[in-house]
């Protein structure tokens, strides 16, 4: 907790560090009451830290400090001081060895930060700054150390004890005790450390690498989960042959763990040899988890296996750099799960979610650079900014120096900066060496918060066959930064004639056209692209893949939109032409609510998709997407003041007429499918997850209804079905149904059926939470009380209340205020147990200056109720005080 306010820390005041630790020996005694940590590091003066002999400063938080040795003498009180954040003491050579022993209490550890119990087993969890309440340390990513770890526990209860590195010897001691000693010969930043002992079952594997090393592979979880680790270790292997492929990146110890804890933070963290899991990113199979859980798993574990490279090998220098492992981990996963699985359909769905929550975030009180210049709390910039957009710079990169030259760039990087600590400049400067490209300007990518806009409009020529793009971008202004330079926007376009064809694109002053579909880059304030040869006015197919995360407008009509959905040869576009016509129906319906009209669905919309659901030849996984209409979180997001219950009663209103209208084809593509899922044992494969998703969305559609045969249908898939993902969204449109009996009885057996399951019931859990009818909050409320929810576990409070404060919009802003009264309530809670899942909850509340003056009046009076309300960790104080401001 807080002791007084926290205070700002800026990049600019970066200095090295004042002195270096070569080798970090540690051993751990856990028993049940406490652990002793013994530290020794041998230490030297950083040569590049200038002269003399400054004064050691060491992290430590919440240690018992027991004794204290400098090169083996015993140091007293007098020869060092000690506050709540420091151990200072006073070196008298150049290179010097300390030794501490110091007592800690990871048993009642509720934060999940530095070494913690879950389950009743040890782990660690210490990026960014948890290392600090282990030991006394440096705990600062620019200084590396190599590590040898012993633990040594009671060998009932903890008979896997585990560490970075290679095991190299273990043993047991009287009292039933044993130990283990692990060695990691790779230099590491503290944030890289982890420990695990407990009573936990593994399946092992093996991966033969580039170089014809023999690797060893083991999932390590809770003896009943271990009939779901299959899909983690296929999705390792898949991970490491890929990255072999793609960057030439081979692993480098003789093993490679990961373990599934049921408490964490985050989703997973890559530790150097010994990754960490939330269960949620580990476990899957058929009956208990879903196709997104599948894909999540498969993502998540390719993630902190590449970060092998992506941030281990090389890493930050500081944590203004986060983003120069994370933006390009996201970037590296995202590549692998497109060529795992269907390309267009993994880009939807990233930026269907990349505009709904990172735009949010760009507009509000939290926003900041994909590299920030300050903080308090750095577990508060673990954002979307620094992953999502963070990755988006990086796609952007890999367009403007197409695939061959981003690879020479990123073998540069690596070869140049191995073992290194470094930041995003060096990135670049990797970048533009290996290229030639000069990446000046776009840098401000890293430096610029914000959503840029596009704005393009068109003027063609019929005389001189020519076509000219008009561009004008500019970016709203954020906390700390009204003003913004132009950046360097790649727009990816092609020019499509009345038959759909792509034109060939010759600019003025090219000698030939270039392609039909070309990336132009838009580097100006004010810039005009004019096309020659072009026989008749085209239609424009603009931002291709949506090749830079901005926001673009173009005066497109509703028919061009729909011409597009239905030629457009870039499959993201057709898409996204979908999703604009879907748009402006929708903003039409919200004008007609809000003035107290009849709302009239624009029966284009309807003629669109069904002209969708009726083309067989279209992938089942891109009709399911081009039927999901943009979210209630979108619709809030390109508001100016957004109306709840106008977007709700509008989006409801036109998935109602939709279903009603595309009664037929909805019914003959869902029961098709759910014929072929019924004669079909899972299989976790993209052609699955496609066909699967078009039949659960039909069925989504075809409940609103109200038919008795939907309802039955619904009933035959929820009982007969063999997997979460079939099960699932039948429970999911009983629950939104009013089908109250069938719907009582659903929840009761599912719930009977998986109570023993932490993760089936967070999905239980988060299907109600998400449940728009009125009375959401009772609900809520009510589930808290339930005995498989508690608020000491990350994953239930996301699957509740996150749910319900992120998902279920109608509800969590009723105009009474109630909803976020419920929410800061919660906080308040959490800041005492858990600050870092306290500061996530609040981004909602964040969001007030999109609402009307009457809801804003309550959310600022929440948020400022949180911050009257004692003592608060500096994770909610930061995030509290900024949005106030
Ligand atoms: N570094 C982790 C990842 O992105 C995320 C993480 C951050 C996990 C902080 C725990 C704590 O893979
Ligand atoms: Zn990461």
């Amino acid at each position: 907790m807080r002791t007084e306010q926290p205070k700002m820390i800026y990049l600019k005041d970066y200095q090295v560090p004042d002195y270096l630790i070569d080798e970090t020996h540690l051993t751990f005694e856990l028993f049940e009451d406490h652990t002793l940590v013994h530290a020794q590091l041998v230490m030297r003066r950083n040569p590049d830290a200038g002269a003399g002999l400054p004064a050691l400063v060491l992290d430590g938080q919440q240690l018992e400090l027991l004794e204290l040795k400098l090169d083996d003498r015993v140091l007293g009180a007098a020869d060092y001081q000690l506050t709540d954040s420091h151990l200072t003491l006073q070196p008298t050579q150049e290179q010097f060895v300390i030794d501490s022993s110091v007592r800690i209490h990871p048993e009642s550890n509720t934060a999940l930060e530095g070494l913690y119990k879950s389950s009743g087993m040890f782990c660690t969890q210490c990026e960014a700054e948890g290392f600090r309440k282990i030991t006394y340390y440096l705990d600062r990513p620019d200084v590396m150390s190599t590590f040898t770890t012993t633990l040594s526990a009671e060998q009932h209860r903890y008979p896997v004890l585990l560490s970075n590195g290679n095991p190299i010897a273990s043993g047991s001691e009287e009292g039933g005790r044993h130990w283990a000693t692990w060695e990691d010969p790779f230099k590491k930043p503290a944030y890289l450390f982890a420990l695990v002992a407990g009573d936990l079952w593994c399946v092992e594997d093996r991966f033969t690498t580039m170089s014809a090393r023999e690797v060893t592979l083991r999932i390590y979880v809770e003896p009943e989960n271990i009939d779901k680790v299959q899909h983690a270790m296929d999705s390792l292997k898949k991970s490491m042959k890929w990255d072999e492929e793609v960057y030439g990146r081979e692993y480098d110890l003789d093993i490679f763990m990961i373990v599934a804890v049921n408490d964490f933070n985050m989703g997973a963290m890559e530790n150097k040899g010994l990754n960490i899991f939330n269960s949620s990113c580990v476990l899957a199979k058929a009956e208990t988890a879903t196709d997104a859980a599948h894909q999540r798993v498969e993502a998540v574990v390719a993630h902190e296996y590449f970060h092998n490279w992506s941030g281990n090998r090389v890493t930050c220098r500081d944590w203004f750099q986060l983003s120069l492992k994370e933006g390009f981990t996201v970037f590296r996963d995202a590549e692998f799960s497109a060529d795992m699985n269907s390309r267009t359909v993994k880009r939807i769905e990233d930026v269907a979610y990349l505009r709904t929550h990172q735009f949010a975030e760009d507009a509000g009180p939290m926003a900041h650079p994909v590299r920030p210049d300050s903080f308090m709390e750095i577990s508060n910039f673990y954002t979307l900014t620094v992953y999502e957009k963070g990755s988006e710079v990086l796609r952007m990169i890999h367009t403007l120096l197409g695939p061959q030259l981003f690879r020479k760039g990123s073998d540069l990087y690596f070869a140049r900066h191995d073992g290194q600590a470094v930041t995003c400049d060096d990135f670049i400067k990797a970048m533009e060496d290996a290229s030639g490209v000069d990446l000046t300007q776009f840098k401000r990518w890293y430096s610029q918060a914000g959503t840029p806009r596009l704005e393009v409009s068109e003027s063609y020529d019929a005389a001189a066959n020519t076509y000219r793009l008009q561009l004008r971008q500019s970016c709203p202004a954020t906390p700390g930064q009204a003003e913004k330079l132009p950046f360097v926007i790649p727009l990816e376009l092609a020019l499509l004639d009345a038959q759909g064809r792509e034109l060939p694109l010759q600019l003025v002053g090219e000698d030939k056209p270039v392609g039909t579909s070309r990336v132009l880059q838009v580097t100006q304030a004010e810039q005009a692209f004019t096309f020659v040869n072009i026989a008749e006015q085209p239609l424009p197919s603009l931002l291709r893949g949506f090749s830079a995360p901005v926001k673009l407008s173009f005066p497109y009509s509703r028919d061009q939109l729909m011409f597009l959905m239905q030629h457009d040869s870039d499959g993201f576009n057709r898409w996204e032409a979908g999703q604009q016509l879907a748009v402006q129906v929708l903003q039409e319906l919200i004008g007609q609510h809000q003035r107290g009209e009849l709302l009239v669905l624009d029966p284009r919309l309807v003629a669109a998709l069904r002209s969708v659901l009726e083309n067989d030849s279209l992938d089942q996984a891109m009709v399911a997407e081009m039927l999901s209409l943009p979210g209630e979180g979108y619709l809030t997001e390109i508001s100016d003041v957004a109306d709840v219950d106008a977007i709700h009663a509008a989006r409801e209103f036109a998935r109602a007429q939709l279903a009603e209208a595309l009664f037929e084809p909805l019914w003959a593509r869902y029961q098709a499918n759910r014929e072929v899922s019924r004669n079909t044992p899972y299989v976790a494969e993209s052609a699955h997850f496609a066909r699967r998703s078009l039949q659960n969305i039909a069925l989504s559609y075809l409940m609103l209804t109200g038919k008795p045969q939907v309802l039955a249908a619904a009933l035959e898939q929820y009982e007969a079905c063999d997997n979460m993902t079939e099960r699932l969204t039948a429970l999911a449109v009983l629950v939104n149904s009013p089908f109250e009996a069938e719907k009582a009885e659903a929840l009761k057996a599912f719930a009977e059926h998986f109570k023993d399951n932490a993760l089936v019931m967070d999905q239980w859990f988060s299907v109600q939470a998400a449940c728009t009818l009125p009375g959401g909050l009772a609900r809520v409320q009510a589930l808290m009380q339930h005995p498989a929810f508690t608020m000491k576990n990350p994953n239930k409070v996301r699957a509740l209340i996150g749910a319900f404060a992120g998902q279920n919009l109608v509800n969590f802003h009723a105009a009474d205020g109630s909803g976020y009264r419920f929410l800061a309530d919660q906080v308040i809670s959490l800041n005492a147990t858990n600050p870092q899942i306290a500061s996530r909850q609040l981004g909602p509340l964040t969001r007030w200056r999109k609402y009307d003056a009457s809801r804003q009046a309550l959310m600022r009076a929440e948020l400022e109720r949180i911050l009257a309300s004692g003592e608060l960790s500096s994770d909610v104080f930061e995030v509290v005080s900024k949005s106030l401001a």
